[in-house]
C-alpha cells in the first residue's frame, strides 16, 4: 500500500514546513514585515495541524505508555548514534557552527531520554508525574524540572530566559 508510506512522507515534510515558515516568520519580523511574519505563522500553524492529522491516520499514535516508549527509543538513537556521527563530521570538515548545533542537540537529548525514560516508569504504574513546572532553554533546548538551576546545565543561558511549562 502507497498510502501507508505517503502519509509518513507527508508527515515529514508538514513537519518541515511549520519549522521552516516559523523561521521564516522570525526573518521577516526582523526585516521589518510584521504582517509577512503573522501571515507565516498562521501557515506554520495549518502545517501542523496537516501534520498531526497524517501522523495519526498513519496510526502512529499509540498509548501513552507507547509513546514514551517511542519516545525513549527516538532520544536514544539520536544521542548515541545519530549525533555522535554528525559531530564527528562537523570536526573533520571543519564546521564549528554545525558542530555546536549537533553538540546543544546531543547533550539535550540525553536529558530528553532520561526524562522520558523516569516518565515511562511512572506510567507503567498507572501514575502520572509529579506536579512540577518544566523550565526549557531557549539556546540549547534544555529541559528540566523545578528547581531551576540559576543557569543552563548545558548552554551556560542564565535562568530567566528559561520557557516555563
Ligand atoms: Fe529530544
Ligand atoms: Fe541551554
Amino acid at each position: 500500500m502507497k498510502t501507508e508510506k505517503n502519509l509518513m512522507d507527508a508527515f515529514s515534510g508538514e513537519s518541515q514546513a511549520n519549522r521552516k515558515y516559523l523561521a521564516f516568520a522570525k526573518k521577516a519580523e526582523k526585516e521589518g514585515f510584521k504582517n509577512v511574519a503573522r501571515i507565516f505563522r498562521a501557515i506554520a500553524e495549518a502545517e501542523t495541524i496537516h501534520a498531526l492529522k497524517h501522523f495519526e491516520v498513519a496510526g502512529k499514535v499509540g498509548s501513552t505508555l507507547e509513546n514514551l516508549e517511542t519516545a525513549v527509543e527516538g532520544e536514544h538513537h539520536e544521542y548515541t548514534k545519530m549525533y555522535p556521527e554528525f559531530i564527528n563530521a562537523a570536526e573533520e570538515e571543519e564546521q564549528k557552527k554545525a558542530k555546536t548545533s549537533f553538540e546543544y542537540a546531543n547533550a539535550a537529548e540525553k536529558v530528553h531520554g532520561k526524562t522520558f525514560e523516569e516518565m515511562k516508569k511512572m506510567v507503567e504504574n498507572g501514575q502520572d508525574v509529579e506536579d512540577k513546572d518544566a523550565f526549557l532553554c531557549p539556546v540549547c533546548g534544555w529541559v528540566g524540572l523545578d528547581p531551576a538551576p540559576d543557569r543552563c546545565p548545558i548552554c551556560n543561558t542564565p535562568s530567566k530566559s528559561f520557557q516555563k511549562f
